[in-house]
């Protein structure tokens, strides 16, 4: 599903990422976890195709990203990447319905079909009641799951968080969690998720430790065996 090879990235003489080398099958849910500074956000932004490395190989769900022109590229992202950030990054202007429709206009739905679409995602995350507030009238847990929302809603093979749950409480932290394990039964989606949450990278599948810009182990202990 994932499969890079030999990836480096420099910041100016920063060199950030020294040559990463990482398969991820499908339906795995994959943690990463590491020092602030070890280079986590840069191999995600890469992975995501939202930044380029300087050299290496990238094949996300069979496609060479490295070939597509800009225009290919963002589709490609639009259609197959699913992005939770630690903030939100909800559009404060719009409802939560809206603002879950959004990636799928962009990808070419119709209205009608994207809020049903969209309807339904808020629906299985317990949140139709909330569909019509806009972020600054839901709590940080509701805000966190419409973005996850958002976030699936064309129904990517792959979904990116970068310490999704770094703004949470306990109890929406352990629900959020609760809900990639319960996407991944449901649909096989892929879960590449940075993050300081022990807890958390407890129960992933795999635990990639990042360090100075390499991978530091792979730890196939940690497979999940608490279901
Ligand atoms: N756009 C950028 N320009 C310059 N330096 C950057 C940029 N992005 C990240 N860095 C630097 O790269 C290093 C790794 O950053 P990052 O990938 O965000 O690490 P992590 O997510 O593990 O904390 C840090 O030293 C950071 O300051
Ligand atoms: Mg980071």
């Amino acid at each position: 599903m994932i499969d890079i090879k030999g990836i480096t990235k420099s910041f100016g003489s920063l060199q950030v990422l020294k040559g990463i080398d990482l398969h991820i099958d499908k339906g795995e849910v994959v943690s990463i976890v590491g020092p602030s500074g070890a280079g986590k956000t840069t191999l995600l932004q890469i992975i995501g195709t939202l930044d380029k490395p300087d050299s290496g190989d990238i094949i996300i769900d069979g496609t060479d990203v490295r070939k597509l022109g800009a225009k290919k590229l963002s589709e490609f992202r639009n259609r197959r990447i699913g992005f939770v950030f630690q903030f939100h990054q909800l559009l404060p202007e719009f409802t939560a319905v809206e603002n879950v429709m959004l990636p799928a206009f962009i990808a070419g739905m119709s209205k009608s079909e994207a809020k049903k679409r969209a309807m339904e995602l808020l629906d299985f995350m317990g949140l139709s009641d909330r569909a019509d507030h806009k972020p600054n009238e839901l709590s940080g847990g509701e805000k966190q799951r419409v973005a996850v929302a958002r976030a699936l809603v064309n129904r990517p093979a792959v979904i990116l968080a970068d310490e999704p749950s770094g703004s949470l409480d306990s109890k929406n932290k352990d629900e959020l969690h609760r809900l990639f394990f319960d996407l991944r039964d449901r649909t096989g989606q892929t879960f590449v998720i940075v993050t300081h949450d022990e807890s958390l990278a407890k129960i992933t599948d795999r635990t990639i430790e990042m360090k100075d810009g390499m991978l530091e182990m792979e730890d196939e202990l940690s497979l999940n065996t608490s279901s």
